[in-house]
């Protein structure tokens, strides 16, 4: 049983088949120290007219929980679901919207909260998606854009770091549903997803 107010072990939660878990490419230290710069720069350029944050889900769950509370501003959050057709990890670019959104965007500053940019398929999707619901702006915050692997022009205002382009997971990332709960973002080093 855990002891009310233990903090979590500092190695993280224990998982299964640990041996896909390969490197860290961005510390826990450094994704908050980042967050923190990123909910700083989002807070200076919204005052006066606080966002709608909308986190693509799942993975920007984690990244959402974190911005969110980096900005301080009278922020809303809303969230939306999409799946993409196609393998599990190429995107076509032809997106089904699972979850839409709660909340009307007209005259709204929309602000979509997304975990990492690939091909930027998905995002370039939503953009279009989200556009024709007139908010009165529409921005972009990505927690991880892959380089070199855009194949769209995309207009991304807030970007977190730029990684490599392999297959990574943790912090809301998965593999097959797994490893979303990992503090960090690591490599993965399992059969190819
Ligand atoms: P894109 O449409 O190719 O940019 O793909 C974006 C989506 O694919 C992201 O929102 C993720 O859900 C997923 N994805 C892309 N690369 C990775 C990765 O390295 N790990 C986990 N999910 C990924
Ligand atoms: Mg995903």
């Amino acid at each position: 049983m855990t002891t009310p107010g233990n903090a979590r072990p500092t190695d993280g939660p224990r998982l299964e088949d640990g041996d896909e878990v390969g490197d860290v490419i961005v510390t826990e230290a450094a994704l908050q120290h980042r967050i923190a710069e990123l909910g700083a720069a989002i807070t200076a350029d919204y005052a006066g007219r606080p966002p709608l944050l909308v986190g693509v889900l799942k993975g920007a769950f984690m990244f959402m929980s974190d911005l969110s509370r980096a900005i301080a501003l009278p922020s809303e959050v809303d969230f939306m679901a999409v799946s993409s057709y196609g393998s599990a990890t190429r995107t076509s670019g032809v997106v089904r919207i699972v979850k839409d959104l709660d909340v009307d965007l007209v005259d709204r500053h929309v602000l979509v909260v997304e975990d990492i940019v690939d091909s930027g398929l998905t995002l370039s999707y939503l953009q279009r998606y989200l556009l024709a619901r007139q908010p009165a702006s529409l921005e972009v915050c990505a927690l991880l854009v892959k380089e070199g692997q855009q194949r769209t022009a995309l207009d991304l205002r807030y970007v977190g770091f730029t990684i490599p382009a392999d297959f990574v997971i943790g912090y809301g990332l998965d593999v097959a549903e797994r490893y979303r709960n990992l503090p960090a973002i690591h490599d993965y080093r399992g059969p190819k997803p």
